[in-house]
């Protein structure tokens, strides 16, 4: 018996040491982790199970029948975050660079199916040269075995993908059927053809890091949720997130313990509204102040910024807020921020997590740009999200409502619970100058008349009250009160139930 068990501890150490030696200094010169170093640092200490570390792959073709690593390039299994399960794979770019043999994706495979029967998150941690280039087809075939399992997924357990190397081709396109990805800035890249390719078809010379680094995909494609310093914090912010979700679109999100007061005043908030309409304050104070412990997890912080959206908890329970953003564009909706908070909403609709709206927004950015790039197709997104979506929704305008805006940003029209307006609130088509100078245009060449029409526009609708008078908004509140009000209404929601007619799915414009 003890020689077999000490062959089982041999076997078990040469796949622990996957590509060798060699290859996994090479991976920490790079200031990258290995496979095994990432998931012990993912998971709860001592909480892993590994799964299939034996599995070799079958390929006869380029030598490969002489050169088997145990395990194939990729760990996989489940463990826990902070007490509560997740699947887990993690390439290992020592073993044939990470890359996808049929075997590999088998591997890969199976842990999804488990999560989804047994309804627990999946986290990818990836680390690729795309398709394992000696086995042709059948590698494909695999990549095309795991992006089927990601849509089937989608919406029922959440998934997550952390690019920790570089991701090229096939490798791309799972990360891209999940629902948030992190990057590493620096040393993760994803591109559909490399820097190379690239030259060759449009000679265009551009590197890898500006073709698909962290930057790239955080602020200019959107691909990216976050894009943290290094393997460590990533995988940090990455547990923190899982924190906020549910195990699967069954489950109710995770409910925390606070110190901190539900029934919390915030006198400060009271001042946040500049005097002059046209001056800008930051909706992230709001976000933080409201929040428990102040605590705000931001998803695609740098991309449309004239939107935030993240998760926040209130009375320990996560919530997910969406909010108009002052200081960049004066707020407005533009293609953009639509499709970032569509996709946001559509998230937290899909997995119980209730939505909190913060509004200021005076209304869709006009112009040619917008118009040929389809805000109407992209807008209706946000519109679509949030009218389809049935958990909790509890909205507050800070100041402006105006337009098309006020109808898409949550309106009591469209589905939400509670309509909060603080009293700086101007609910109205469009602003006092505007619309006075489309009424009276015959006046206009006197000011006077105009400044009057203009004063008489603002005493009339730049308030919260002509809404509140029609019942679209149930209470104006002060601002300093609002997260004792919020907190009450989603307590209140709790048991909401919606049943929507039967159909096979939407048709959301895309
Ligand atoms: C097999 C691979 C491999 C691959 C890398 N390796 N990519 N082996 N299949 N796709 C191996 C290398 O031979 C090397 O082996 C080791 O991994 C490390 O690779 P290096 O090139 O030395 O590392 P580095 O310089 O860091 O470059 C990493 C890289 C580069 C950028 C990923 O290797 C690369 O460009 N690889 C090819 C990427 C690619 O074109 N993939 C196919 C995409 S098409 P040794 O033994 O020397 O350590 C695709 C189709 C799917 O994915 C489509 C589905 C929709």
């Amino acid at each position: 018996m003890k020689g077999i068990l000490e062959k089982l501890e041999a076997r078990r150490a040469e796949a622990q040491l996957g590509g060798g030696q060699r290859r996994i200094d090479a991976q920490h010169a790079k200031g990258k982790l290995t496979a095994r170093e990432r998931i012990e640092l993912l998971l709860d200490e001592g909480s892993f199970e590994e799964f299939d570390m034996f599995v070799a792959h079958r390929c006869q073709d380029f030598g490969m029948e002489d050169s088997k690593v145990p395990g194939d390039g990729v760990v996989t299994g489940w463990g826990a975050i902070n007490g509560r399960l997740v699947y887990v794979f993690s390439q290992d770019f020592t073993v044939f660079g990470g890359s996808l043999s049929e075997t590999h994706a088998q591997k890969i495979c199976k842990i999804m199916d488990m999560a989804v029967q047994n309804g627990a998150p999946v986290i990818g941690l990836n680390d690729s040269g795309g398709a394992r280039i000696q086995e042709g087809v059948a590698s494909l075939a695999g990549y095309a075995d795991v992006f089927l399992r990601n849509v089937k997924a989608s919406g029922v357990v959440p998934q997550i993908s952390v690019i920790m190397g570089p991701c090229a081709g096939g490798a791309v396109y799972s990360p891209a059927m999940t629902d948030f990805i992190f990057m590493v800035r620096d040393s993760s890249y994803m591109f559909v053809t490399g820097p190379d390719v690239v030259k060759t078809v449009t000679n265009e010379v551009v590197t890898a890091e500006e073709l698909g680094g962290a930057k790239t995909h955080t602020s200019k494609s959107s691909v990216a949720d976050g894009a943290y310093e290094n393997d460590v914090e990533a995988l940090i912010e990455t547990r923190r997130l899982v924190d906020f979700l549910p195990l699967s679109a069954r489950d109710e999100a995770p409910e925390l313990p606070t110190y901190d007061d539900p029934e919390r005043l915030e006198p400060s908030l009271d001042s946040l509204i500049p005097d002059n309409p046209n001056k800008p304050y930051d909706m992230k104070e709001l976000i933080h102040k409201i929040a428990d412990e102040g605590d705000f997890f931001e998803i695609q912080a740098d991309y449309a910024k004239n939107i935030l959206t993240g998760f926040i908890r209130l009375d320990g329970r996560p919530i997910g807020v969406i909010a108009n953003q002052p200081m960049v564009l004066a707020g407005c909706l533009d293609i953009d921020s639509s499709r970032k908070a569509a996709r946001f909403v559509r998230f937290c609709d899909a997995f119980n997590i209730p939505l909190l709206t913060f509004v200021d927004v005076p209304g869709f950015l006009p112009g040619t740009g917008q118009e040929y790039g389809g805000v109407i197709k992209h807008g209706a997104k946000l519109l679509f999200a949030y009218s389809q979506a049935t958990v909790p929704m509890v909205t507050v305008i800070t100041r402006k409502a105006y337009g098309g805006a006020y109808d898409v940003m949550a309106s009591k029209h469209i589905g939400a619970d509670v309509n909060y307006a603080w009293p700086t609130a101007e609910i109205a088509v469009m602003g006092a100058k505007g619309a006075t100078e489309i009424l009276y245009r015959s006046e206009l060449d006197d000011p006077e008349k105009i400044a009057a029409r203009t004063q008489e526009y603002e005493d009339r609708f730049a308030n919260p009250f002509v809404a509140a008078e029609r019942g679209f908004i149930d209470e104006v509140i002060k601002p300093q009160s609002t997260r004792r009000r919020v907190c009450r209404a989603f307590a209140a929601l709790r048991t909401k139930r919606v049943e929507l007619p039967y159909k096979k799915h939407d048709n959301i414009p895309l």
